[in-house]
């Protein structure tokens, strides 16, 4: 017996049980994507993306990314939005986690009702 090259029977039968052995691995593989979302303790999802957070802790949570919490001192409505509004273009510019415009407004008012 000496070593002879393969058929091309055989090599195609060791070709396609190949392929198929790598896609049966692909399919084993754990996609991230289908992971459900996982809800953390105090009821909001992990997920920053999609989680929705309460007025109150966005403004605890993004407010505090440059200096400490600000004193909600007394201004006008349209101070602060005009300030929310530098502030959230602050976070962009630095890369920060910042407000959507819908929250922009929740964060806004959360302050102004507030405020002392
Ligand atoms: C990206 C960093 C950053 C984040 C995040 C940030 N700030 Fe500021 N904040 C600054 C800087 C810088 C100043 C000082 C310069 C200025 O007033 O523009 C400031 C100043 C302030 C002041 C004093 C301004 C004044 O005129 O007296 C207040 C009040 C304030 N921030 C509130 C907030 C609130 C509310 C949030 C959340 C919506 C927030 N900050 C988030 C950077 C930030």
């Amino acid at each position: 017996m000496t070593n002879r090259p393969l058929s091309n029977g055989k090599a195609l039968a060791i070709t396609v049980g190949a392929a198929a052995f790598f896609f049966g691995l692909l399919l084993f593989i754990p996609s991230p994507r289908s992971r459900p979302p996982q809800v953390s303790s105090d009821g909001g999802t992990a997920n920053p993306v999609t989680a929705k957070e309460s007025p109150e802790s966005l403004f605890k949570s993004r407010c505090v990314q440059c200096h400490a919490l600000p004193a909600l001192t007394h201004r006008t409505p349209e101070d602060w939005r005009i300030l929310v509004l530098k502030m959230n273009r602050y976070m962009k510019q630095t890369g920060r986690r910042s407000l959507s415009d819908t929250e922009t407004r929740e964060v806004t008012h959360y302050i102004v009702s507030n405020q002392r």
